[in-house]
């Protein structure tokens, strides 16, 4: 059903990738830990199974992927409401939206060597990856990804309850709470960002497939009749937000499911796809859920979960179309597409060239001397933007190695506080791509970036 692709485990590269494609990824894994967007979890301790920690610039670039998939998904719509529901789920959940009985990957163990493999995701299915024998697999049993707990102080069966692996139930379950409480009509859909948690047998390429991960989700409710074309309304509206937010055109495309894919609520499944260093792999499902889940839960706890059309006098069940992305995902693909090294001047320059929407920091001030009055005034100025944006304030080392250290940083603006500051009152602004530098009015820093920052 739901679960994703594979690819072998890997913590840093993969076997599939080109050596180069391979060093570059490294290098990103490198960047990413030097830098501060992603650290091991728990490294003092040797790390913990394929998690991660976002640090304090990563944490900004994943932040501004959801805060705009939050602006285009909700804010700028009149027809999609927000959600936060709990990540702790009772059983009875899962057992209707069919997870308990089907959300499984085939799961072998090599008699050999001890290692466990997903077997669909195996070249030869009879031959270990790692040890290279063959016919040394136990016979595949299905393996849930689920996450079970117990909620309170008894670890009993009653009390026993799952972390959810996809936030699209929460919607489900709130479905007649929002119908009844808000001004929503169909077509309407109900957004939600939040942690999902799977216990993937083989998590790997660093944040791309890890067992914890935050998930941005659309259940988009619509009269069945309108189903397929906003099926394909959907499609076109989520390709084209990667597309606004920098991804290459070449590295992005839609692909429609094969029959065989499908997950079990699916009638129609389409991925939007980044070419990773790996090859094209899976950034969002687009799915037309049917009514498959609206029954489901009708039929489990007893609420009718449907809708009454008041003008028409008729009373049907709406079918759902899906936008579902990752949001951990897409920050790490957004980094890797925005990655590039050029050569500039005889020396190598590192740059991530992310849309300013994302980018972790908007401006950073760069006094060219610690000395009074250029600290006060590069002080003042950073204070003055951090009124509206993330800004670095930085006056250490050369300019030079300050600039570097930004472009690594993605930073779109640097603003230089030079010796003439003090008498002309204006500063020097530095395009992180072009690497062009404008003289413009100390006063008029703010209003030269805010439409250059949109
Ligand atoms: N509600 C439908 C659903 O959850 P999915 O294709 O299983 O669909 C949606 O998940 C998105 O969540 C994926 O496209 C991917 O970006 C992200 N995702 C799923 N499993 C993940 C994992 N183990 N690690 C990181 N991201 C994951």
């Amino acid at each position: 059903m739901a679960s994703t692709p594979e690819t072998p485990d890997a913590e840093s590269s993969s076997p599939d990738a080109s050596a180069a494609d391979s060093a570059r990824f490294d290098q990103i894994v490198n960047l990413a830990k030097r830098r501060g967007f992603v650290y091991p979890s728990a490294e003092i301790y040797g790390g913990f199974r394929s998690t991660w920690d976002y640090g304090p610039v990563g944490v900004l670039l994943l932040r501004n992927v959801k805060d705009a998939w939050w602006k285009s998904m909700v804010q700028q719509r009149d027809d999609v409401v927000g959600l936060d529901a709990s990540i702790l789920t009772p059983p009875a959940v899962w057992e209707a939206s069919g997870h308990l009985s089907n959300f499984t990957d085939p799961l072998v163990d090599c008699k050999e060597c001890g290692q466990r493999w997903r077997l669909d995701k195996l070249d030869d299915p009879n031959q270990c990856p790692n040890c290279k024998k063959t016919g040394s697999f136990t016979e595949a049993r299905n393996f849930n990804l689920m996450f079970s707990t117990h909620a309170g102080p008894v670890a009993d069966e009653g009390a026993l309850a799952y972390l959810r692996p996809e936030t699209a139930q929460g919607m489900f379950m709130n479905f007649k709470n929002i119908i009844n409480t808000t001004r929503v009509r169909p077509p309407f859909g109900v957004a939600q960002v939040g942690k999902s948690f799977r216990n993937e047998i083989t998590p790997g390429n660093f944040v791309f497939r890890t067992r914890e991960f935050e998930q941005m989700e659309m259940e988009y409710f619509v009269h069945p009749d309108d189903a397929p074309k906003y099926y394909e309304y959907w499609k076109a509206e989520r390709e084209r937000w990667y597309l606004d937010l920098g991804m290459p055109r070449e590295a992005l495309r839609l692909r429609e499911h094969e029959e065989d894919e499908l997950s079990h609520y699916s009638s129609a499944t389409a991925d939007v796809e980044y070419l990773f260093p790996w090859g094209w792999d899976e950034l969002e499902g687009i799915a037309n859920r049917g009514d498959f889940d609206l029954l489901a839960h009708t039929k489990r706890s007893g609420e009718r979960l449907d809708w009454f059309d008041q003008a028409e006098n008729v009373r049907y069940v709406p079918h759902v179309i899906e936008p579902a992305a990752g949001a951990t995902r897409t920050a790490f693909a957004f980094l890797l597409a925005a990655y590039d090294v050029e050569e500039v001047r005889g020396e190598e320059r590192v740059v991530l060239r992310l849309h300013p929407r994302l980018a972790p920091y908007k401006v950073a001030v760069l006094p060219l001397s610690k000395k009074s009055p250029l600290r006060e005034t590069a002080q003042t100025l950073a204070a003055e933007l951090r009124d509206e944006w993330s800004c670095e304030y930085d006056e250490t080392q050369a300019i030079g190695r300050r600039y570097r250290r930004q472009d690594e940083l993605g930073t779109p603006y640097c603003v230089t506080v030079d010796f003439d500051t003090a008498e002309d009152q204006a500063v020097t602004i530095r395009e992180r791509d072009s690497m062009e530098q404008v003289r413009i009015p100390l006063a008029g820093v703010a209003d030269w970036l805010r439409p250059r920052l949109k």
